[in-house]
């Protein structure tokens, strides 16, 4: 057994875990953070992204005792209490999702493409392929990726308006 310490979603917590224990197990049953999901045990599928100081990383892929000291943000961390982050209202404005499985993961993985593409000082410009190529670490089931891919290209829009206005 290890103590893992980790802030998660702001808040520090303490978990005593077995040390083959992995990070998305910490998340849903210990701290009783279901949003985020496994849809595989092959590292395939980017049901279970979150961020980890502030990358987005497969939470099936690490151990918990990898991730001790580190931030840890789930899909439940990303709203401004009632006021949905710009990537999630942008899911539900162009019906980027059907039966929501993939969605907590897709979420968290495209802000992180929007974050990096910002920050290279691209603009906020990401175009249609580079977002398709991007997300191949995620997989959905339901909605043959077109609508997902229209509501990131929205969101990087509206990231970039929120920005700007911090
Ligand atoms: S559950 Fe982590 S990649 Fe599928
Ligand atoms: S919305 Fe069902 S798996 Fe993606």
């Amino acid at each position: 057994m290890s103590t893992v310490k980790l802030t998660v979603n702001g808040k520090a917590v303490s978990v005593d875990v077995e040390d083959r224990t992995l990070l998305v197990h910490v998340l849903r049953d210990h701290l009783n953070l279901t949003g985020t999901h496994v849809g595989c045990d092959t590292s395939q599928c980017g049901a279970c992204v979150v961020h980890m100081d502030g990358k987005a990383v497969k939470s099936c892929t690490m151990l918990a005792g990898q991730a001790d000291g580190s931030s840890v943000t789930t899909i439940e961390g990303i709203a401004k209490g009632d006021e949905l982050h710009p990537m999630q209202a942008a899911f539900r404005d162009n019906h980027g999702l059907q039966c929501g499985y993939c969605t907590p993961g897709m979420i968290m993985s495209a802000i992180d493409i929007v974050q990096r593409h910002h920050s290279q000082g691209s603009g906020g410009q990401l175009d249609e392929a580079t977002v398709r190529q991007e997300l191949e670490g995620n997989i959905c089931r339901c909605t043959g990726y077109h609508n997902i891919v229209k509501a990131v290209l929205d969101a990087a829009g509206r990231m970039k308006v929120a920005q700007a206005a911090e």
